[in-house]
This record gives C-alpha cells, structure tokens and sequence, in this order.
C-alpha cells in the first residue's frame, strides 16, 4: 500500500459521516425484525453537534442513534430501540453547546471526546479492509 492509497482511505473513513442503521424488512416479518431491534445505541455521527441552547427550554437528546433529526429526538427509538430512551434536559443558560453524536459518550447529553475512540475504530477497520 503507498502513501496515496493510505491517505484515501483515511479520506474516506472520515467522510462517512452518517451510519445506515435500519434494514430494510418487509412488514411482515415482525418476528425477525424484533430480533433486530438495537439494544445499544449506534453512532449517528462521529463528529459531536454544534446547537444553541435556551436556558430553561426542554431538550430530549437522541440516545439510541436512530433520530433523523440528530442530536435531539425524533421517537425513532419506539420502532428501532424500545429499550434505549431518548435523555431529556433543560439547560440552565443560554449558549451553544456541543452534543455527543456518537453516542459514546459518559457525559450525556454533552460531547466528552468519545467520538475519537469511534474514529480510531473506523479507521482501523477500514486500513484492515484494504489489506483484505
Ligand atoms: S460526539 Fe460523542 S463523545 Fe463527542
């Protein structure tokens, strides 16, 4: 592998921002797809969310990592993640805080540097796949 080959694929390791998560079943196979459901939260993001906050205004974060509207909660997890609720907040001031995205975080709702581990990963997997 040369160096050329190498930076594209760390390239394209942190291009690929957002995870597909959910499968595509067919409605009747309600037995499957049960077995299917997410028992730990998937990362949404690798990067964490930049969002102003209002002081007393309620928040409800995305924990399970299948919300289309990332950071916060869109109730995807009644049908993708029935055990992973959404972490509801109210911040005491206004200002712009950065939201965890991967879901790796120990500090939720708020970002704590996590998403490098998920980074690391991702790039070790995808450097693994190309000596495949
Ligand atoms: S985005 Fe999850 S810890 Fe930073």
């Amino acid at each position: 592998m040369n160096t050329t080959s190498l930076v594209l694929v760390m390239q394209r390791a942190c291009m690929q921002t957002f995870r597909q998560p959910q499968l595509a079943l067919p409605a009747s196979s309600s037995m499957v797809r049960s077995c299917l459901l997410s028992t730990q939260p998937v990362p949404a993001a690798r990067l964490p969310c930049r969002v102003k906050v209002s002081a007393g205004k309620h928040y409800a974060w995305c924990a399970c990592g299948h919300s289309k509207k990332q950071p916060f909660c869109d109730g995807a997890h009644r049908k993708e993640a029935p055990s992973i609720l959404p972490l509801r907040f109210t911040p005491e001031k206004d200002g712009t805080v950065l939201l965890c995205a991967c879901k790796q975080t120990k500090n939720a709702p708020y970002c704590d540097g996590s998403h490098f581990k998920v980074i690391f990963r991702d790039l070790v997997k995808s450097v693994k796949g190309v000596f495949k």
